[in-house]
């Protein structure tokens, strides 16, 4: 929400999935490694960089005490 990196919304389940995955096995990922965790996932509305801001984003979130 805060990184409004979704448009449409169709694929954001997937992503979301996805980056729950990746943040359960790395918390700070570098940008590359949370492109590649979201690879698998097709997003029509396609603004790509956005859903990775939203995925850095959640890692911050991660990695917040409490
Ligand atoms: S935001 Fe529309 S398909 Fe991804």
């Amino acid at each position: 929400m805060d990184e409004a990196g979704f448009q449409c919304g169709f694929c954001a389940p997937g992503f979301i999935m996805s980056m729950v995955a990746m943040l359960s096995k790395n918390p700070a990922p570098t940008r590359e490694e949370a492109a590649h965790a979201l690879s698998g996932n097709v997003c029509r509305c396609g603004d790509y960089n956005k859903i990775l801001d939203s995925a850095m984003r959640a890692a911050e979130y991660v990695r917040q005490p409490g």
